[in-house]
């Protein structure tokens, strides 16, 4: 069986020292029809190596779950690498951060506000030992020594930015070799002095994370690291967006010069993305220090491999960079073609606030709690209590997670926001209903938010007296693409659902133009393509082809807010907003 070992200055494949030229390809970030192309792209720029996360949340997004169909399908995955003719990295964590929602720990974990964040607590570490055994009952057999792809495994991830505590990586690395993991072990971190002290442990090698000065960076690193091979676990050849900004780009040839001079120095790298891919669903994480700013739905990341798999001028110039030391493929990928255009009227409206009750009842209590309360945890819930004004009145929240829109009598009276730290709004008279339709936009994924709870934190008041008995309905996502209207006439105004059917001539990757929409959530064929938001900067949706049929294609939009015109709209190009240029 092949060897793969850490040697004095090298990467040692059976002895001889090996580079390792990887890029970063989340397979839960693509569709699983799809897993083949990207990785024979990977493949054809010159990579040698495929690298992958492991999202824990999304194979157990209830507790005592692990998933492992289709798009989860981590076993597959490793071998359609192994196929390539590719080696393997896999980080599983726990805490991922990836931009992905609570940066891969599960929510419910942290309902027992007891249990640890990665850090060596009893509950939380007995709930990681489950996780890892499932991931590496996957990962064990897919080893270099076992005839397997799989290179390296890493422990944690950028620990030495979060905590200092050695009992708990210790304590990981330890599951790590019980599970079976004979692989070398890896930490990462930013190639600061005191994270890279924190984040490892002897006997774990260190890499750094970084997308400039390589030079520099590495120097940082070998200080802390005498021996041993250089390596940069992420070179970040792009970034990710936020609702509101702007779409990040970096420049072409400073990235390609920056892997250059990582190349040339003999470093090994993993391109941090190959291919970003899509937070589809609502998986997209966020980040927060001081401002609460959710991530958009693309995860293009301005990576060599464009969210939908097209190279791009990038893809053609690392190509290049790497051709300079080693051997690389002939072949290249075609370039894009534009995706198949159409127009079609949405209609059947069916307004959630008459409607909830038909798919799920009310449940009652005697406090105002919190989505974390909850179970399932929800994602979007609709409170509701009453109130006896006889004159205007201030309505008054702990905390919005992170968005609320507050109905009286059924009239929309406005939008708080987490972001604005909006905590209040005027009530007019009335002795009536008051209804707050509350959503969770996503996760913190960096830094001491991870873990925190959703929804309305530390109740409400209304001119200061509490609010204490209300009703809490968890809107269930899944049942949304079928809801039919029941002939209650209703207007195409939030929060509200809407359908449309179309055809195309062939099945083909899709951008769906959301500029006439307001803010809200889309299904195609029952898939949940991911949040839309008018504010941008993302204005196109991607659709995976294999999630288009030929005839009779279902799309169900769930529009919070309002509506432009009630269109859906297909355009022949990603529009991913402004740059800061
Ligand atoms: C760090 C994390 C990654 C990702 C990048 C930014 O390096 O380790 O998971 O969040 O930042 O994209």
């Amino acid at each position: 069986m092949p060897e793969f070992r850490v040697g004095e200055t090298d990467f040692l494949l059976d002895g001889r020292p090996f580079q390792i030229i990887s890029g970063a390809l989340h397979y839960f970030r693509v569709h699983p029809d799809l897993w083949a192309d990207r990785i024979e792209k990977a493949r054809q720029m010159g990579l040698n190596t495929i690298e992958t996360y492991v999202a824990w949340n999304a194979h157990s997004p209830t507790p005592g779950t692990f998933d492992l169909s289709g798009g989860l399908d981590l076993d597959r995955f490793l071998r359609m690498i192994a196929e390539a003719g590719m080696y393997a990295i896999v980080r599983p964590g726990p805490y991922i951060c990836a931009e992905w929602d609570n940066g891969g720990l599960p929510a419910w974990l942290f309902r027992d506000p007891q249990v640890g964040v990665r850090q060596y607590e009893p509950r939380y570490l007995a709930a990681v030992r489950e996780y890892l055994n499932q991931v590496f009952d996957v990962v064990v057999p897919h080893q270099i020594d076992r005839g397997g792809p799989v290179l390296l495994v890493q422990v944690e991830n950028e620990y030495g930015a979060f905590g200092d505590d050695k009992r708990y990586l210790a304590e990981l690395a330890r599951y790590t070799r019980d599970a079976g993991i004979t692989v070398p072990l890896t930490t990462v971190d930013q190639p600061t002095p005191e994270m890279l002290a924190a984040g490892s442990l002897d006997g774990l090698h260190r890499t750094a994370s970084f997308g400039s000065r390589s030079t520099e960076r590495l120097a940082t690193l070998r200080a802390h690291q005498p021996t041993g091979p250089l390596m940069c676990s992420e070179f970040w050849d792009g970034w990710f967006d936020h609702w509101g900004a702007h779409h990040h780009t970096t420049p072409v040839e400073e990235s390609a010069a920056d892997l250059d001079a990582l190349l040339a120095a003999g470093a090994s790298v993993n391109l941090y993305m190959f291919h970003g891919g899509t937070n589809f669903g609502l998986t997209n994480g966020a980040n927060d220090k001081g401002v609460y700013q959710p991530l958009v739905t693309s995860y293009d990341y301005d990576a060599p491999l464009d969210e939908a798999g097209n190279p791009t001028r990038k893809y053609h110039a690392f190509r290049e960079v790497i051709a300079r030391y080693h051997k690389v493929p002939d072949s290249v990928p075609l370039p894009p073609q534009p995706a198949p255009t159409l127009t079609v009227e949405l209609r059947d409206p069916v307004r959630l606030l008459d409607a909830p009750q038909r798919w799920k009842s009310w449940q009652s209590y005697d406090h105002l709690p919190t989505f974390d309360e909850l179970s399932p945890i929800p994602r979007l819930a609709l409170l509701r209590t009453r109130i006896d004004g006889d004159r205007p009145s201030v309505l008054t929240f702990g905390e919005i997670r992170d968005r609320a829109t507050v109905f009286v009598d059924g009239n929309q009276i406005g939008t708080l926001l987490r972001e604005h730290h909006d905590r209040a709004i005027a009530l007019p008279r009335s002795n009536g209903e008051l209804l707050v339709l509350v959503e969770d936009l996503g996760r913190v994924d960096y830094g001491p938010r991870i873990g925190e709870p959703k929804g309305i934190i530390g109740g409400a008041t209304v001119d200061g007296m509490p609010l204490s008995t209300w009703d809490v309905l968890p809107i269930e996502l899944t049942a949304i693409p079928d809801l039919r209207p029941d002939g209650t006439p209703a207007t195409p105004f939030g929060p509200v659902v809407m359908r449309a059917e179309f055809d195309v001539d062939q099945p083909a990757d899709l951008f769906l133009d959301t500029a006439e929409w307001g803010k809200g959530m889309v299904w195609l064929n029952g898939f949940l393509l991911g949040r839309y938001w008018r504010r941008g900067p993302q204005r196109t949706l991607y659709v995976p082809g294999p999630l288009v049929r030929a005839h009779g294609n279902e799309i169900v939009v769930l529009e919070l807010d309002t509506m432009l015109s009630p269109e859906v709209s297909f355009v022949p190009h990603p529009l991913l907003g402004h740059t800061e240029a």
